[in-house]
């Protein structure tokens, strides 16, 4: 707990609290690489990758964008993407499958918009065709 909890007002857990923390993410991110190894459009982005390690780190990472005190150790969004021809076509599917994963875990709509919000502005880092282009 850091020293500011105790000013921090009730009802205003973080996304990560409501989600039900470490484990609960653990659920919804080995659902998720399902989703995408199961999808033939995204497959082939992951050939070759070390799912274990990706897994451990989505969790990480997902931990701390929603406000959990956790410290991510990976690779930087764009580090970890750049050079793999994702588009915005394929990050909006993989947000999708996302929506799912936490769907199917019983989350709130509100909270899945919540995490989707979150998510979003993560484009920019992750896909390298400009969506400006397509506007
Ligand atoms: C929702 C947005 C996304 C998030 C939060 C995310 C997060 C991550 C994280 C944390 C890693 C591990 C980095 C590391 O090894 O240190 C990773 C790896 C990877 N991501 Fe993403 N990602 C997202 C979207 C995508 C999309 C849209 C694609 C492609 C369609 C993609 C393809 C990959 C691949 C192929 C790797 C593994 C690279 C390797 O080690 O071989 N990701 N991602």
């Amino acid at each position: 707990m850091g020293i500011l909890a105790r000013f921090r007002k009730p009802g205003t857990a973080t996304l990560y609290d409501t989600i039900g923390g470490r484990d609960a993410l653990e659920v919804v991110v080995e659902d998720f690489y399902c989703r995408v190894l199961d999808d033939d459009l995204l497959a082939g982005f992951y050939a070759g990758a070390d799912m274990k390690r990706v897994k451990a780190k989505q969790v990480e990472f997902l931990s701390s964008l929603l406000g959990g005190s956790v410290s991510y150790s990976g690779l930087s969004m764009r580090q970890a993407h750049e050079g793999r021809g994702i588009t915005m076509h394929h990050f909006a599917m993989v947000a999708a499958h996302l929506a799912d994963s936490l769907c199917a875990a019983g989350l709130h709509p509100d909270t899945i918009t919540e995490i989707l919000r979150a998510v979003a502005p993560l484009a920019g880092d992750i896909a390298s065709d400009d969506i400006k282009a397509v506007v």
